[in-house]
């Protein structure tokens, strides 16, 4: 892991220029939102997602919530709907994340939805969010800025606290406000479906659209974390740990030597999880089984290989 020294920005204009800055260059910022800091990267380039897992030591792939300055930008990435239209008009910016389908060219690596086709957007209030989403206009990729397992940091000396010298900045703008994880609306699916209770109530959602919300419990396949990547495993069988590829087999490979599709020919492996599941779609497109060269089980090496296992994993 690259040791950097972490830098403190203030949330003035040359602060935020200068967190905007680096999340172009491929680093990790941590922002305040109103609900946690979040550890953002730039959602569109892959490695940098990478980062965040790394930094995080998070040992599997969740899909991430995508961060944009207003409703009109979230709709550059997914495709919008009348209900989204409602809830944006009521709640945003504020602590909602809705999940709608991807949109043709949204340009969002898939590390950030975990290879699924719909993305988690959210507009969060937070005056220092807002200033920075509108200086990258981008969208940034965040989860709460805590080492996997630790509680959601609400200041930024608790994010100094858990990822001091594992990430570029951290952007410091006081406490959040809400201190409770945005609730994640479902809207890709027929009804609308409340996928985590969060800062903003269910009940406030429900007077506004004027219907209950249908609940997916945590045991249901599609949001258990684990089974909901299950659930997108490739058609074809994939066989793990493979030092070549067996007759009518497709290779992916990782390191040098001959295969159909390397993860990273000189064997990084945030080039590899940045690469993961859009390698794991284009062969899967070509409907042969898959050979997977082995990949060592360290730093993202962990959260590949938890996800290449569910890939192998027998399926119903
Ligand atoms: O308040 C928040 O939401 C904070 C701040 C930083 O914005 N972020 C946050 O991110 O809580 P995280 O990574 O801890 O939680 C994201 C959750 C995932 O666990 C996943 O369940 C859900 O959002 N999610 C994201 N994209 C999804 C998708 N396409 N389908 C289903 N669930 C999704
Ligand atoms: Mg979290």
């Amino acid at each position: 892991m690259p040791q950097h020294s972490t830098e403190i920005l203030a949330a003035t204009e040359a602060g935020i220029a200068r967190a905007a800055q680096l999340l172009r260059e491929g680093k990790l910022v941590s922002f305040p939102t109103e609900t946690v800091y979040g550890l953002g990267a730039d959602a569109r380039q892959g490695e940098a997602v990478a980062a965040i897992y790394e930094a995080k030591g998070r040992p599997s792939f969740n899909p991430l919530i995508a961060h944009v300055h207003s409703a009109e930008a979230a709709q550059r990435y997914v495709e919008w709907n009348g209900t989204a239209e409602t809830l944006a008009q009521a709640f945003w910016p504020g602590p909602l994340t809705l999940v709608l389908p991807l949109r043709e060219g949204h340009g969002i690596s898939p590390l950030v939805t975990a290879g699924l086709d719909t993305l988690g957007v959210r507009v969060p209030a937070h005056p220092a969010a807002q200033a920075l989403l509108r200086a990258l206009d981008g969208p940034v990729a965040a989860p709460s800025a805590n080492p996997s397992g630790k509680i959601s940091p609400t200041t930024a000396a608790h994010v100094k606290a858990g990822l001091d010298g594992r990430i570029a900045a951290i952007l410091d703008d006081g406490a959040c406000g809400v201190g409770l994880e945005s609730t994640i609306v479902g809207l890709a699916g027929p009804e609308p479906v409340l996928l985590r209770p969060g800062g903003l109530a269910a009940e406030e959602i429900e007077a506004v659209l004027g219907r209950k919300l249908a609940v997916r419990d945590v045991h249901d396949p599609l949001t258990a974390p684990g089974q909901l990547l299950s659930h997108y495993a490739p058609g074809a069988p994939v066989r793990l740990d493979a030092a070549a590829p067996a007759e009518g087999e497709l290779y992916l490979g990782f390191g040098p030597g001959a295969c159909d599709l390397n993860l990273s020919e000189r064997g990084d492996l945030a080039e590899a999880a940045a690469n993961l599941f859009g390698h794991l779609h284009r062969l899967d497109a070509l409907g042969k089984p898959i050979a997977v060269a082995p990949v060592p089980e360290h730093g993202l090496g962990e959260a590949i290989n938890d996800r290449l296992r569910r890939a192998a994993a027998p399926r119903d």
